[in-house]
């Protein structure tokens, strides 16, 4: 991996190529959105297909579920969210920014105004977006935007249990849009306040917890390399008991070297039977689990794997991005991994002025894209070096020019993204041939 990398390097190729724009750009943005270009979104999808094939569709033990976004307030009163998803907020009495206290370099310096001395006491800021749901807004109509997919899984616990009668250990998995409050926003999509994440409740017998905890270790290992993560840049971090989640007992952040510095990609958390139980003591309804054809019932265990996409999108992009030089040239592609590129062959005809090669190329392209739905692009732009480029940028592993040659033998050129080899081949070896 590219180790002088910098952020900003990754923001301006996904702005300039349309992968993450700013959200609300045109009036100036929104503090912690982002929105998705026509390559983000297909990235972003990619990767959370390839997600939910692994963990859910080539699975027996797996259920997939979609909750609303909006819940009744009494399933954050019961899971804690209410009372203790807080972060620590400091106030600066001469510029009055407002940081968490727990992330300053420096405890007792504004980095606002520069002023040091000037922060009172922290409070705990509930990260909760609040809002009504009706037309009158008092108590009872309450709700939050979901801070994270979980509870609209364990919701969904008994639902499934009953309708399925899974046999112990199985999973309910979620992947969608969860929003928090962050006092502080920053490093691009890596902390923003509107986010998605993908996310599994594996319920397991009190007893068998801690080899369900090994089991998706190894299952966490195995998504990263299919994310094409080098090993070397991913590391596993035992969270202390201080600073573990009200809800877990044991907890492992597996962390990422960013440019940003080592940081969270994904948490891997035992949350014992602390929701299901705090859904029993709330709703008053039983959650156990009865084993078929004995009388032995409990409430289940959860191990609980946590991805975020932002972060495992900004880990590809920053494991596929490089540099190199072509004939005397500075040369930036993104090495990415075949099945996540958002555009898999770029087709050109070698001129663009000479209607037999555009007819000819756009035969090909059609015949492509009819195999290769949605992953197709045509490109006609500059000249055929420029489009080398931009596809290179973007990560287009395989760029098609249809010339004189292809109108006499029926064969094109084939350039390869990172090699940058070229070789002919028949338009009909295209997708069994490289
Ligand atoms: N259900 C457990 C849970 O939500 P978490 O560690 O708070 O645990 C899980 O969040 C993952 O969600 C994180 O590892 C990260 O990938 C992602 N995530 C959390 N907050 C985020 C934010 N503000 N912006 C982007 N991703 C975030």
């Amino acid at each position: 991996m590219n180790e002088n990398l910098k952020l900003e390097d990754i923001v301006s190729l996904a702005k300039r190529r349309g992968f993450v724009y700013q959200g609300s750009d045109v009036y100036g943005g929104l503090s912690g959105t982002w929105d998705y270009g026509p390559l983000g979104v297909s990235l972003k999808r990619n990767i959370m297909n390839l997600w939910w094939s692994m963990f859910v569709d080539e699975r027996d033990d797996m259920y997939g579920v979609d909750a609303a976004i909006l819940m009744n307030q009494k399933v954050w009163q019961a899971s804690g969210h209410v009372d203790t998803f807080t972060d620590p907020l400091v106030e600066c009495s001469n510029c009055k920014g407002r940081f968490r206290a727990d992330k300053l370099d420096n405890p007792n310096k504004c980095p606002g105004c520069g002023k040091e001395g000037t922060f009172g006491e922290a409070r705990a800021f509930n990260m909760m977006f609040k809002t009504n749901v009706g037309p009158v807004a008092d108590e009872s109509s309450i709700s939050y935007l979901r801070p994270e997919t979980a509870q609209g899984i364990f919701t969904n616990y008994k639902n499934v249990v009953d309708n399925f009668y899974p046999d112990l250990p199985f999973g309910i998995a979620q992947m969608g849009k969860a929003f928090r409050n962050e006092i502080s926003p920053r490093d691009f999509v890596f902390r923003a306040r509107e986010f998605e994440q993908m996310e599994i409740e594996y319920f397991v017998h009190p007893d068998k917890w801690e080899e369900a905890f090994e089991h998706w270790v190894a299952k966490c290992k195995e998504w990263f390399e299919a994310l094409g993560l080098p090993a070397s840049s991913v590391h596993e971090l035992e969270v202390p008991e201080d600073d573990r989640a009200h809800y877990s007992k044991r907890t492992i952040d597996f962390e990422f070297d960013y440019p940003i510095g080592r940081e969270e990609l994904m948490g891997l958390a035992y949350r014992t039977d602390f929701d299901l139980r705090n859904i029993e003591r709330v709703s008053k309804k039983s959650m156990e689990y009865q084993v078929k054809g004995t009388n032995e019932k409990f409430v289940p265990h959860v191990i609980e794997p946590s991805f975020g996409v932002e972060r495992a999108l900004m880990a590809v992009l920053v494991s596929a991005y490089r540099e190199d030089e072509q004939n005397g040239e500075k040369r930036i592609y993104l090495a990415l991994p075949e099945h996540l590129a958002p555009v898999k062959y770029a087709v050109s005809p070698l001129l663009k002025n000479k209607p037999e090669l555009v007819e000819k190329a756009r035969e090909v392209y059609k015949k492509l894209a009819k195999q290769n739905p949605g992953r197709v692009m045509w490109d006609d732009n500059g000249n055929i070096g420029k489009r080398y480029r931009r596809q290179d940028e973007i990560g287009t592993p395989y760029c098609v020019v249809i010339d004189f040659q292809t109108l006499e033998d029926d064969t094109v050129t084939v350039r390869e993204r990172d090699t940058t080899v070229q070789k002919r081949l028949q338009t009909d070896e295209l997708t069994t041939k490289q």
